[in-house]
């Protein structure tokens, strides 16, 4: 059976509050400058969506620290292509995201070590594990023409935290999750997204979503068309740069730790 890696220690953590979702645990740890003037823009915020992984509102639970003092969305890990002590591994296509966790102060950009990030998203089948995710549990896919039943995956994380190191990476693995129809006639479909909130001691709260290109990404085309179009992605508020900047290209990698999926690379960078 694979072993997972813990990022959770009882050592030297100290708590601050969320606001309505409740205490989370983070390592207190100093910001360190990168060394350079500092133009990189925020990361442009998008909604946290109705589906965040908050206590009661799963509809399997899954926890892999038992901890109970961790709120569900903090009780997992990094890797949400499998969850212990289940046999099989999710659907759908193995992508690692990564990069780092940055700030700006003064001039400099500043890697922002013990950033909790906490990451959501949808199944292969573009399904949600939340209670709230019941419109359209079977939609006609618009390439095939096929009925698509967006059915639960017993064996995807759906949702898993991470804590940046002492420079500010961080890394997740999850899957390609699947389009999902959006209104009634299911005909109009949200883009496969990654969500993301992000939180760290003395600094502004991050919430967004990261979207999908490249040849390395199955459906590609499709994917592309469906950027174009999403209302979310396309916030009239934000400029062409910034709608861009959230979609994230995904490339093979030819290091024997990423072989098993492609690899996209994404800073944030906090408010
Ligand atoms: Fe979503």
């Amino acid at each position: 059976m694979k072993s997972k890696v813990k990022f959770f220690s009882r050592r030297s953590f100290l708590k601050f509050g969320l606001g309505s979702l409740g205490a989370v645990i983070v390592p207190m740890v100093a910001s360190s400058a990168l060394g350079k003037v500092c133009d990189l823009q925020k990361t442009p915020t998008q909604t946290i969506g109705p589906f965040f992984p908050d206590d009661g509102d799963e509809i399997h639970v899954i926890r892999e620290n038992l901890d109970p003092r961790l709120p569900i969305w903090g009780a997992n890990d990094n890797d949400l292509t499998f969850i212990q002590k289940h046999s099989g591994i999710a659907k759908g296509q193995a992508v690692y995201i990564k990069g780092r966790v940055l700030a700006r102060e003064k001039q400099d950009c500043i890697a922002v070590p013990g950033a909790t990030i906490i990451m959501w998203n949808a199944s292969a089948s573009g399904r949600y594990n939340h209670k709230g995710d019941t419109e359209n549990l079977s939609f006609i896919h618009p390439k095939t023409g096929q009925r698509v039943e967006r059915a639960h995956d017993e064996n995807f994380q759906y949702w898993g935290r991470n804590i940046t190191d002492k420079n500010g990476n961080y890394r997740f693995k999850t899957i390609v999750p699947g389009y999902y129809p959006i209104d009634r006639r299911g005909k109009v479909f949200r883009p496969p997204h990654l969500h993301f909130l992000i939180m760290a001691p003395g600094r502004g709260q991050l919430i967004t979503q990261l979207y999908f290109k490249g040849d390395a990404i199955n459906d590609n085309k499709m994917i592309q068309k469906l950027n174009t179009e999403d209302f979310i992605l396309r916030d009239d508020r934000l400029s062409k740069k910034e709608q861009e900047s959230l979609v994230v290209e995904y490339k093979v990698n030819p290091s024997e730790e990423f072989k098993d999926g492609v690899v996209g690379e994404y800073d944030f960078v906090l408010p």
